[in-house]
């Protein structure tokens, strides 16, 4: 966040009260009835889950334990001895609770006319064919898979067949270079990688396939590739690895049942690759009890789902957002899930305006960066369309401004309906700190009150908490079942990561201060990791990327303000001796970056720098290149501690040849 931005949120004073409409069917009525729900989930927290695990999900066998943890360790078990199975519970007990016929999962691709709609018994039957598909290619219960798809409805029908035989899903999100895909199927070691032909975005045909080729040059684990045909485009197939999703699905052995695994609560159900402040992405993963009870609770408070309603989350399925709630939350509480192909703005930029009408969607859910670009295009595509079937919005993936949130509540909300901003994580599985739609007053830019169970605080330094309005690290006292379980092959990485920084706690990496009311309004990541458009990048993995062109001798990368995304990428790059600066070097830079991680990680700025500002231990002090690479060198700091303060004064002088 800007030093503007922190301004202004410091002065927000706008305060909305919950829409009376709405609140008759809703799961929470009122602030009290939340409080009440609070206040007992934090006193009795074991009664409080086993009656929610209960309510919410069908079990095969009940547990033992409802909750065993301890943070030093770190080892967190919930719902330990019970058994249950995530697709199961997804699919097969919406067959017989009267939803067999209602509409699972409604596709909508870029092109208007292409719209496939699944119902309960449609979304199981295909879940059921590729579940023995998977089963026929040897794979087996414990055997990760890595899907690399674009938003088709095979995505969501290949992490539901893995859930169902047991087998933790690793999704790559499409946006990823080769290099990325590899790393990340090379750390679960994948036995079967599933992509399509192309990504079809904005008009334009992106081959996807030459990616997985390129990766699986280098990615012993992987036995088989399975290619769904998506875009029509030419691809080469690899005799004896390479099969198409269309015939496999045919095959004779492959129709009927398949029996859903019966999971312990804390077996893996997915990995998913996060990036953290130092190294490469970690393989976050979640267990089935815990994150199918979290995902579900947290749908059904904060959504307010009902069985009628229309709930679109406009995330990709490729980040945690999509995971919990296109696929898992909504489809456990039976609901019906909308899934978009495209962007917002191709065609025209009424697209989502245009979808919410056509579908009549209830419930809407996208990131500030979205809304800010939109903003941008002026209201009059909001305006064009029938936006009065949506009862509630919302906010993901950093902090919202007062202004878009003004927008989003005039223009799309017409100064009536709650926006519920959800801060959150990929570790946290599930919305940690948001509004309850029809019971928590709302004020712009502040994510309000810890959702039932969720027990946090901000706290200084020294880990002691912190008066009213002063700013800390935001941390969660108790595991919450959706809680990430591990990172894959890396325990010491978890426990330094999560639990060592302030003991006792998680550490979300993430600053906030609380207000009078104790309202929490996130100030935005306390480590190195940078949130553009919403998305998390870890600023080494961008710097090595850098670093591993063979000209560069040395990269620093930071976040730096930008008015639509966010933050966004600004590396400071010193060459090796013998490489001249120039114009064409600092594009096949960016082209490198793009290479190695994906497009997502560009740099937006590459300043080439002689030096970088180094303290006499040789650390690179980025306070000092965030200050100028957000032209705040007024406030530079105490800069004595450089081994060479002169290389300040030269980066601000390259800084201004660059503008
Ligand atoms: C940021 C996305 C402020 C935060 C679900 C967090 C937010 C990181 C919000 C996690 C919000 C997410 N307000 N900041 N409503 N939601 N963030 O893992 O910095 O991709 O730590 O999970 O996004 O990003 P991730």
């Amino acid at each position: 966040m800007t030093a503007d931005n922190i301004e202004s949120l410091m002065h927000e004073q706008r305060r909305y009260e919950p829409p009376a409409t709405g609140r008759d069917t809703a799961h929470v009525k009122s602030l009290d009835a939340y409080q009440a729900i609070y206040k007992r989930s934090i006193e009795d927290p074991d009664g409080y889950w086993a009656d929610r695990a209960t309510e919410l999900l069908t079990w095969s066998k009940p547990w033992d334990t409802v909750l065993e943890y301890d943070f030093d360790k770190p080892e967190i078990k919930w719902f330990a001895g019970g058994q249950l199975n995530a697709a199961y519970n997804c699919l097969d007990r919406h067959l017989t609770d009267g939803r067999r016929n209602k509409a699972a999962l409604i596709w909508q691709g870029e092109a208007d006319g292409a719209v496939r709609t699944y119902t309960y018994q449609m979304l199981h039957d295909e879940v059921c064919r590729f579940a023995n598909v998977l089963k026929k290619l040897g794979v087996k219960k414990g055997d990760r898979v890595s899907l690399y798809l674009p938003m088709v409805p095979e995505l969501a029908i290949a992490m539901l067949a893995c859930a169902r035989i047991g087998a933790p899903h690793s999704i790559v999100f499409a946006g990823f270079s080769a290099n990325s895909l590899r790393d990340r199927v090379n750390d679960c070691e994948s036995k079967i990688l599933v992509c399509s032909d192309a990504v079809i975005r904005s008009g334009k045909t992106i081959p996807l396939k030459p990616n997985a080729d390129q990766a699986l040059t280098e990615c012993p684990s992987v036995e088989k590739c399975v290619v769904v045909r998506h875009a029509g485009n030419e691809v080469a197939m690899q005799a004896g690895r390479d099969l198409w999703w269309h015939d496999v699905m045919c095959d004779h052995g492959v129709q009927g049942a398949c029996e859903p695994e019966p999971m312990d609560a804390e077996d893996v159900l997915f990995i998913l690759y996060t990036s953290g402040s130092t190294g490469k992405p970690k393989g976050v993963y979640h267990t089935t009890g815990g994150y199918l009870t979290y995902a579900a609770h947290t749908s059904q408070l904060v959504f307010d789902l009902h069985d009628d309603d229309i709930h679109w989350c406009t995330a990709d399925i490729g980040w945690i957002t999509g995971h919990s709630y296109i696929v898992y939350g909504p489809l456990a509480l039976g609901a019906t899930s909308l899934m978009f192909e495209s962007v917002p703005t191709y065609p025209e930029p009424d697209r989502f305006w245009q979808i919410c009408e056509k579908f009549k969607v209830n419930i809407f859910y996208t990131a500030p960066t979205v809304i800010r670009s939109l903003m941008r295009s002026g209201p009059a595509w909001t305006q064009k369309h029938d936006l009065s079937s949506l009862r509630i919005l919302g906010s993901v993936g950093e902090p919202i401004n007062p202004e878009a949130w003004m927008w989003y509540h005039e223009h799309v909300g017409h100064g009536k309906l709650p926006i519920v901003d959800t801060w959150w994580q990929t570790e946290t599985g599930g919305l940690m700190i948001s509004p309850l739609p029809y019971a928590t007053p709302l004020k712009p830019g502040s994510a309000s009150l810890p959702l039932p169970g969720i027990d946090a605080a901000i706290v200084d330094n020294e880990n002691k908490e912190v008066g009213p309005n002063q700013g800390g690290f935001l941390v969660i006292k108790k595991p919450w079942p959706g809680m990430l379980r591990g990172i894959w092959n890396a325990p010491e990485r978890f426990k330094q990561q999560y639990f060592t920084g302030f003991k006792g706690a998680y550490e979300s990496g993430d600053g906030a201060r609380r207000d009078e009311e104790g309202y929490f309004w996130i100030m935005g990541r306390v480590d190195d990791v940078i949130n553009v458009s919403g998305h998390r990048m870890g600023t080494a993995e961008i710097e090595s990327a850098l670093v591993s062109h063979p000209t560069v001798a040395e990269a620093a990368v930071v976040g730096m303000p930008h008015d639509i995304k966010g933050q966004s990428i600004y590396a400071y790059v010193t060459l090796k001796a013998g490489y001249e600066e120039s114009d064409d070097l600092l594009k096949a830079l960016k082209m490198h970056v793009r290479k190695e991680i994906g497009p997502i990680a560009a740099p937006e700025v590459i300043q080439f720098a002689p030096g970088l500002p180094k303290t006499r231990s040789g650390k690179i002090m980025r306070r000092i290149l965030r200050k100028i690479a957000s032209n705040e060198v007024d406030s530079l700091g105490d800069t004595s501690t450089l081994a060479d303060p002169s290389v300040v004064t030269e980066l601000i002088d390259g800084k201004k040849k660059l503008f």
